[in-house]
């Protein structure tokens, strides 16, 4: 069964520690938290300080997507707030060997995330250090965009690349994550399913958690 990560990014932030509830009382698996700097990626979300809030709500994984530049400043400080893994863009990592071995060295496990544009084949020199491939599936900026359909192959693509070279990597699909195309990207390979606006746009989120926990 695929990883659930619900994103954040869509939740009430009035009410956020209902709705951290409401996916601990579920089958996600995952808290997937979105941080934006409005350079990397043209809007601002939140940082290191919500992340310390989220993390008193939950004990499940707190997975940390950093669309900013210049990582390096501030992983320590995501640590700090309580992530478990940290995922970088290889667009804004000049030294991306470097920022793994930085992140693995606080004690996160280390993911790397390209934007639908990037070829996977880029990664190849990084597979044997990393946890996770974040493949963007849109333009990384906003929730509730529509599936990439190219996405399909790149997992195909990613997935024939980590079993020839015996790695153990996650397969995470970000961005445009619905029912209907869920057990067509479980099938390319992903092992984990970040969803924003399905879960949080629906009227059932725990019902919707459990359908794509069961998709495919
Ligand atoms: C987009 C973010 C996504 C986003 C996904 O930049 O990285 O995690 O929240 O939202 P949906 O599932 O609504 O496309
Ligand atoms: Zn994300």
């Amino acid at each position: 069964m695929p990883i659930i990560a619900p994103s954040l990014l869509s939740a009430n932030f009035l009410q956020l520690e209902a709705d951290c509830t409401m996916l601990n009382n579920s089958e996600a698996d995952w808290f997937h938290l979105d941080v934006m700097d409005g350079r990397f990626v043209p809007n601002i979300s939140f940082g290191p300080m919500i992340i310390e809030f989220i993390r008193k709500a939950t004990n499940k994984v707190c997975d940390v997507h950093l669309m900013i530049e210049e990582p390096e400043k501030y992983a320590a400080a995501f640590k700090k707030a309580g992530a478990d893994i940290l995922t970088v863009h290889i667009e804004a990592c000049t030294h991306l060997h470097r920022n793994i071995q930085q992140i693995k060295s606080l004690g996160m496990k280390a993911g790397v995330a390209v934007n639908p544009h990037t070829p996977v084949a880029l990664l190849e020199n990084v597979l044997a250090d990393i946890d996770l491939v974040c493949l963007m599936s849109v333009n990384p900026g906003f929730g509730g965009q529509s599936f990439i359909p190219k996405t399909i192959d790149k997992i195909k693509t990613l997935r024939g690349l980590i079993e020839a070279g015996g790695h153990n990597i996650q397969i995470e699909i970000d961005g445009g994550v619905t029912l209907d195309n869920a057990p067509a990207i479980i099938a390319a390979g992903a092992d984990v399913l970040v969803a924003g606006n399905t879960v949080f746009g629906s009227a059932d989120p725990v019902a919707t958690i459990r359908a794509l926990k069961t998709a495919g």
